[in-house]
């Protein structure tokens, strides 16, 4: 579903990456962790048309992004959508309106109704309660403004899902709470992309854990194969998490 080939990304002198090769399949759940500042979030940007590569290529569902046209881009990020950090829902507007937006723009509902049924379907799908749509975001706490983001992401009907450090900055129960959604999500079929620190998600939730570093994917992993690694990186992270559990 997802293909780097030799990608290469650089700012100014710095090769944020540099010939960095990963294959997600349709259906996986795959984390990709690494360091501060080693280029995940980088790597999400590329693969959605907001960062231009210096070299190499990325493929979506078969096809060399390269070729892709600018209404090509809108449809490939329907298809394939990057939650951030920051859930960004227009605060102006009700949860409704937020989640109308995609679909108004992309002309994806035959009639009103059939845009409330999507968006009421949704909204359940991410474990929210219907009376959210006539409530601001301001009103919301971050972490259902971060379901709204996730439900944004499917009311357009994304088979691919990006989160860009999902649990950063909840609490331990809505770190559970999200993890059991993108889970879900995963095992409802979708393709879960998640970029993280954190080994204890990813642990959790993961069908193959990569690690990015120097540039590269510098081990492909999954959580049973993980604790009989010899790469350092991966042995720090592990400690780290053994040293901080959960509860
Ligand atoms: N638009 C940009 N312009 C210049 N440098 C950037 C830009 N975006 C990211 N970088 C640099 O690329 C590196 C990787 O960033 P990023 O992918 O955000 O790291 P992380 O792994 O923490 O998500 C960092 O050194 C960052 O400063
Ligand atoms: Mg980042």
């Amino acid at each position: 579903m997802i293909e780097f080939v030799n990608v290469t990304k650089r700012f100014e002198a710095q090769a944020v990456l540099e010939k960095m090769s990963l294959t997600i399949e349709k259906g996986e759940i795959v984390f990709l962790i690494g360091r501060s500042g080693v280029g995940k979030s980088v790597s999400l940007k590329c693969l959605v048309g907001l960062l231009k590569l210096d070299a190499g290529e990325i493929r979506f569902d078969g096809r060399s992004t390269a070729e892709l046209d600018e209404k090509e881009w809108m449809g490939l990020r329907r298809r394939c959508s990057l939650i951030f950090q920051n859930p960004a829902l227009i605060d102006s507007m009700t949860i409704y309106d937020n989640l109308a937006l995609g679909i108004r723009a992309m002309g994806l509902a035959a009639s009103r109704s059939n845009e409330r049924g999507l968006i009421e379907r949704e909204i359940a799908q991410v474990g929210l309660d219907l009376s959210l749509l006539k409530r601001y975001p301001l009103e919301l706490s971050h972490s259902t403004q971060k379901r709204v983001s996730v439900a944004r992401a499917l009311v357009v009907g994304s088979e691919a899902l990006l989160f860009d450090e999902p649990t950063t900055g909840l609490d331990p129960i809505n770190t559970a709470r999200i993890n059991q959604l993108i889970e879900g999500l995963g095992r409802a079929g979708r393709t879960i992309w998640v970029v993280s620190h954190d080994m204890h998600c990813a642990l959790a939730v993961a069908d193959r854990i990569l690690l990015l570093e120097g540039a590269h994917i510098a081990a492909d992993l999954t959580p049973k194969t993980i604790r009989s690694s010899n790469h350092p990186l991966i042995r720090q992270f592990l400690e780290e998490a053994d040293a901080r559990p959960l509860h």
